[in-house]
């Protein structure tokens, strides 16, 4: 351990050490293309399925595949830090772990419990859109659940509960296992996606993008609390379209884009770190940008933004066109899509707690290790079996938002880090390195900062207290059992990698 200033500082050497103690050590046979599929399968999503229509009705008209492209570029910027970071130190638990190693505990712990907002609070948001998606199809055949029961607004979500109960399962299983069913999955989710863009550019009219940005207007039902942040702090009053509806827009789908810096929390698990990690995180990131930008100018140039369907809005372009057969398909695709998402969500944060339960911020017989999966068993039950509460008794609907500001507020540290540790370990290999140094962090962190200004100000409240509570909680528990606090640290001040996971770290 190093205690700088006073603060709790894991070393990276620590950090990579770690991972290769017997019980906690995680099996390491993802390639980047596996990384690459991962990517993908968590990135398309309720986003690209559900988002797009609404933000368009609501928000930025046609204008909506430019709100995209922001969402893209500042997703891009920080996936540069990301891609650094994670070469750097090739340790389960993404920013959580990457923060011990630069800011110290408690801002490893707050980023920690932040990312739970991200991964568990996300992957229940998308366990109630699949729930929804599937009464929608349920329903077209004749045999639709009661709404009590099914879709976006039951009391008690049954279909939410199994999906995340079943892919709590697959995932105990094997981390192999997982990525081979979401290849399969990944396979058809683009498939229909291209669907959608290779025929639905066949009923493109170009009346429906004129005007393609609807002049700013006053927000109708815009209180106080639902206006973006960043309206409240100027004076402006509550408006939507025009090209502070894009900004806004883009802080909204900036959800689409969520789960490539997960496959940074993957980075324990994967042969060659180095490589691998950028090639994942670019890799995913780009082929959705691409794909989103297409579907959303395809969708709202088939059917007036003013008509989409808020809910399925990609189905209902292919209905409003006369063409329902592919509007079922699409809904299957959906389905199949978002089972993805709930999965590598999961996966994600039971890494995360994986990371801080080994170092004690959590109870550490937690971080228990299956003998012959492989995985991380107990954490990933308890991860499934909240994720499934959560998506079976808490209508979700509108806390896209609250994800969205969690995932940010971890790209403005993960984006601040890099530039840290390049200063504070100037020393250590970095296999991708960012460009432009310190430029591009710190255009990263400001743009992600001006996103989260962008989302409504009760999601701002909500975050502040969850993040109140995370400082609470650190404080009863944490820091006193801390690893760090109690000297069971190591001191490996070189390095002692078997291969993989100490690669990053021989010169
Ligand atoms: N990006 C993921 C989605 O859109 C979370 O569902």
């Amino acid at each position: 351990m190093a205690v700088a200033n006073g603060r709790r500082v894991k070393s990276v050497e620590d950090s990579i050490a770690d991972t290769e103690e017997p019980e906690h050590q995680l099996k390491k046979n993802l390639s980047g293309l596996d990384l690459t599929v991962f990517g993908v399968g968590v990135i398309i999503g309720t986003g690209i399925f559900v988002l797009t229509g609404e933000v368009a009705q609501t928000t930025t008209g046609p204008a909506v595949a430019i709100s995209f492209v922001i969402a893209g570029i500042v997703c891009g910027l920080a996936a540069l830090c990301y891609a650094e970071f994670a070469s750097t130190v090739p340790v389960a638990g993404s920013a959580y772990t990457f923060s011990y190693a630069t800011f110290g505990e408690l801002i490893a712990w707050i980023i920690g419990w932040d990312l739970v907002l991200e991964l568990a609070l996300g992957a229940a948001t998308v366990s109630v859109g699949w729930s929804g998606y599937l009464n929608q199809l349920l329903s077209d055949i004749g045999i639709g659940l009661p709404e009590v029961i099914a879709g976006e607004t039951a009391r008690f979500n049954i279909p939410a509960m199994f999906i995340a109960l079943l892919m709590t399962g697959v995932l105990i299983l094997g981390i192999k296992l997982s990525s081979r069913i979401t290849s399969i999955i990944v396979a058809i989710k683009v498939a229909i996606v291209l669907l959608v863009i290779v025929v639905g550019v066949f009923y493109v009219k170009a009346a429906n993008y004129t005007p393609f940005v609807p002049p700013a207007a006053p927000g109708e039902g815009e209180t106080g609390l639902t206006q973006p942040f960043i309206q409240l702090l100027s004076g402006f009053s509550p408006s939507t379209f025009g090209v502070g509806g894009i900004i806004a827009g883009a802080a909204i789908v900036f959800f689409a884009f969520i789960g490539f810096d997960i496959v940074a929390t993957a980075a324990e698990e994967t042969k060659d770190p180095a490589t691998d990690l950028p090639r994942g995180i670019f890799g995913s990131l780009a082929v959705c940008t691409v794909l989103y930008v297409l579907v959303s100018l395809v969708v709202v140039g088939m059917q007036n933004y003013t008509e989409l369907n808020a809910e399925a809005p990609l189905a209902g372009a292919f209905s409003s066109v006369g063409l329902p057969f592919f509007a079922g398909i699409i809904s299957v695709g959906a389905l199949a899509g978002l089972t993805s998402v709930v999965m590598i969500l999961m996966l994600g944060q039971s890494r995360v707690l994986f990371a801080m339960s080994r170092d004690h911020l959590l109870p550490p017989s937690l971080a228990k290790v299956h003998p012959t999966y492989g995985t991380p068993y107990r954490i990933t039950l308890i991860t499934g079996v909240v994720v499934a509460i959560m998506a079976g008794l808490i209508p979700l609907g509108t806390l896209a938002e609250l994800v969205n500001i969690g995932t940010l507020f971890a790209f403005v540290l993960v984006s601040i880090g890099v530039i840290v540790l390049r200063r504070t370990r100037p020393d250590l290999p970095r296999s991708f390195t960012v460009p432009l140094m310190p430029v591009i962090p710190i255009v990263a962190a400001l743009a992600s900062f001006y996103l989260m200004l962008n989302l409504p100000t009760d999601t701002w409240i909500r975050f502040a207290v969850w993040m109140a509570l995370g400082v609470a909680v650190y404080y009863l528990y944490g820091r006193k059992h801390s690893r760090l606090a109690q000297g069971g640290d190591h001191d490996h001040s070189v390095a002692t990698g078997d291969g993989t996971a100490g690669q990053g770290h021989q010169r």
